[in-house]
């Protein structure tokens, strides 16, 4: 399916893999919807998209929060009519061991990785049902599929939408819905900045700084999954480095 004129939410958009898939997707005439917490940079997102000659808008949005969410889809809607494609990408990694992570950080890896994408497809499915056709897109990682120590409570949320998408999918049926997981593993971005452990943080930083792959070689994956025919969909793309072994 062509990508322009589509209309694309995007959750978690201020940085990093949202930012630069706004930033693709409008450069093939999406229109897009971001969203996000920090708005001077949502502003600035929708500034260059609007330079570049892009039509974007966007609203300050906790995903953990829904009625912050559903006003998302709602101003969606009432700017352009539709929502062609909900990208759940918001996400957060605080990594340390089960017993080291505060209850705190445990909360918030199942309310941004976890609730963020139930409050996102649940706001966007019944107007797909509606207009007879959607794709929802989530942010899986290398981590829907395997877990080391350190990363036990981060890949359970990632398991965890692996088994939501999937379901979707299904319960979806005879609906025009198509469902993606995109599953990549280490990018290069300010995730790392959450992880928590000042130790930590610089190790991963120094693996990133060699094997992590640029937000743009993700962004593509996503137009990938879009641009197949209507009837096709790309349930997931698992994408590494060829230097990351797990
Ligand atoms: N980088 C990697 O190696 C990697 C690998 C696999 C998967 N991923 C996944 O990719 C997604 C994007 O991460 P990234 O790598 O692009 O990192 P990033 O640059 O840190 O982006 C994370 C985004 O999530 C947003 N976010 C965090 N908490 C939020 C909340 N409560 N409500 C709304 N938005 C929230 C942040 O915006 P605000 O702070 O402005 O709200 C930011 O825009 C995440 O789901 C992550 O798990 C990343």
């Amino acid at each position: 399916m062509q990508i322009k004129d589509q209309v694309v939410v995007i959750t978690g958009a201020s940085t990093g893999i949202g930012r630069q898939t706004a930033l693709s997707l409008s450069k093939k005439g999406a229109k897009v919807v971001v969203g996000a917490r920090r708005e001077a940079k949502l502003q600035s997102l929708v500034a260059e998209i609007k330079t570049n000659g892009g039509e974007a808008i966007y609203a300050v949005t906790d995903v953990t929060n829904f009625t912050q969410v559903q006003n998302l889809i709602d101003l969606d809607v009432s700017t352009y009519g539709r929502v062609d494609v909900l990208f759940n990408n918001a996400g957060v990694m605080p990594v340390g061991k089960l017993n080291d992570l505060s209850v705190a950080q445990l909360e918030q890896l199942v309310d941004v990785n976890v609730k963020g994408v139930l409050y996102g497809t649940k706001a966007a499915l019944p107007v797909m049902h509606q207009q007879g056709s959607g794709h929802i897109i989530t942010m899986g990682s290398n981590a829907s599929h395997v877990v080391v120590p350190e990363f036990a409570m981060y890949a359970s949320t990632k398991f965890a939408v692996r088994a939501i998408m999937d379901g979707v999918r299904q319960e979806e049926i005879g609906q025009n819905i198509r469902v993606t997981l995109i599953a990549p593993g280490t990018v290069n971005t300010n995730l790392y900045e959450s992880i928590g452990d000042p130790v930590k943080q610089q190790q991963s930083k120094e693996f990133v700084a060699v094997h992590g792959m640029q937000p743009e070689i993700i962004a593509n994956a996503v137009v990938y999954a879009l641009e197949q025919p209507e009837n096709i969909g790309v349930n997931e793309i698992l994408i590494r480095d060829v230097e990351q072994a797990d």
